[in-house]
């Protein structure tokens, strides 16, 4: 018989989690959201938002010791635009871009949330829609600077319906 998931077929990288788990906030049946933030941390604030709301695990690609692990299952981006200024518009901090070096990481990539600031106009998100585009990942959510606490609202809202569609995609036998 086929039932609603029961047991993770995605073991999840709860290991480090930088808001602390409860039973009640535990990240088996969410999907973690890995995020880049600099050092004006407008993106870390909104990633920290989501964590308090939804007891979903965040890690901080800002920190090396992130990027070098691999997403054990599905997972969400969470990433700031970051326009270079060069040629090369690359719009992508590059702690994100050292985290999706990984075949495992790009290939368990669910979904992409933007942070961004529309006074950049015609680049507003450009790294999350790019991003989007060449992935075929869907953009998920997009957001200026560190949000509203109704775009928190509605990102946890989004993420726990993808969290319900995965399970429904991944049903367990019994
Ligand atoms: C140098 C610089 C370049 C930026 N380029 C873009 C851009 O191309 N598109 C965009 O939507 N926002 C751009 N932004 C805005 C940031 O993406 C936005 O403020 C974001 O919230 C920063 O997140 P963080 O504080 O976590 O790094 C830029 C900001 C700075 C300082």
């Amino acid at each position: 018989m086929t039932v609603a998931r029961t047991a993770d077929p995605y073991p999840r990288p709860c290991t480090t989690p930088d808001v602390p788990l409860t039973r009640d906030t535990e990240c088996v049946d969410k999907t973690p959201v890995y995020f880049y933030s600099s050092t004006s941390n407008l993106t870390g604030r909104f990633a920290q938002h989501l964590a308090e709301a939804t007891g979903r695990a965040v890690h901080n690609l800002a920190d090396a010791n992130v990027r070098r692990t691999e997403a054990s299952g599905p997972w969400v981006l969470l990433t700031p635009s970051y326009k270079a200024g060069n040629a090369d518009e690359v719009t992508l901090p590059a702690g994100v871009r050292s985290f999706l070096r990984s075949p495992a990481n790009r290939r368990r990539m669910v979904g992409i949330i933007g942070s961004g600031n529309r006074n950049f106009g015609v680049y507003y998100q450009a790294a999350a829609r790019e991003l989007a585009t060449k992935s075929g990942r869907p953009v998920l959510f997009e957001f200026e600077l560190a949000g509203t606490p109704e775009d928190v609202t509605h990102c946890a809202q989004i993420l726990d319906d993808l969290d319900a569609a995965l399970a429904a995609s991944h049903p367990v036998e019994a």
